[in-house]
């Protein structure tokens, strides 16, 4: 992947036709801009739509999270082959907002992503540490254990389907980005992680937490950044526009 990521986090936010009208400007954004690429994740009951809109353009429609069995007695879960259906070609998995707000582990975050993987979908396999951890120096080991259950069903050929985030917890949506050195501190050091746990090279990793027009021009400088998760300044076009810098 040489240009940079620009991925759009919708959340729980934009119904269908709010949806549809963010993502035919991000569409526009796209033709112009060519130097990043330009994904959004829109909410499920949205996909369809947006998938439909942007198919055969530059713009990638993913989910915001997926399950990792193929099907049955999953209720509440969205597969794979659904998503393929519609044309969504890429999954979120391990948002904080699953880890910590509803409860899911890491091993059901790898279970997710190893699943969806050998389907032939793309994960953006989202990783961070919370407040206290940070302070306590324990942010590489925070981020080693979510990737840890990777290792159980990990395949060389998934290198090129994985894009990894890096979103501090306590970044998300506070207004509090993380600063420069940071940033690329701990991406180095993901990277140097991933080589040592999977004896390959690292997917790119992105960078998301308050990502804004204000502060995306020095984050995306960073030469170990894959680009960013933008969660809250994504609902903007304007704002999307600025953070790619036209
Ligand atoms: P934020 O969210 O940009 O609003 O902090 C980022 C994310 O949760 O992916």
């Amino acid at each position: 992947m040489s240009k940079k990521l620009l991925i759009g986090n919708w959340k729980m936010n934009l119904g269908n036709v709010k949806s549809a009208e963010l993502a035919d400007a991000i569409m526009g954004l796209a033709a112009k801009n060519t130097g990043y690429e330009f994904w959004v994740t829109p909410s499920t009951t949205a996909l369809a739509t947006v998938a439909k809109m942007t198919a055969g353009t530059a713009v990638r429609v993913g989910a915001q999270n997926v399950a990792g069995d193929v099907t049955g007695a999953h209720t509440g879960e969205v597969s794979v082959s659904m998503l393929k259906e519609i044309g969504v070609t890429y999954a979120l998995t391990g948002h904080s907002e699953r880890r910590h707000v509803y409860g899911e582990s890491n091993e059901l975050c790898a279970k997710r992503t190893l699943g969806a993987l050998a389907q032939g979908l793309t994960i953006v396999f989202c990783v961070g540490e919370k407040l206290a951890e940070r302070e306590k120096g324990e942010t590489l080991a925070v981020i080693e254990a979510q990737l840890s259950p990777l290792k159980a069903g990990w395949k060389p050929e998934y290198q090129k389907q994985l894009v990894v985030a890096y979103e501090p917890v306590w970044a998300i949506g506070t207004g509090k980005v993380a600063t420069l050195e940071e940033i690329t501190t701990t991406t180095q050091s993901i990277i140097a992680s991933w080589k040592k746990m999977f004896a390959s090279e690292c997917p790119p990793v992105l960078y998301g937490g308050s990502v804004d027009p204000t502060n995306a021009k020095l984050i995306l400088g960073i030469d170990v950044v894959g680009g960013c998760l933008i969660g809250g300044a994504s609902l903007s076009a304007e704002k999307m526009a600025a953070i790619a810098g036209s």
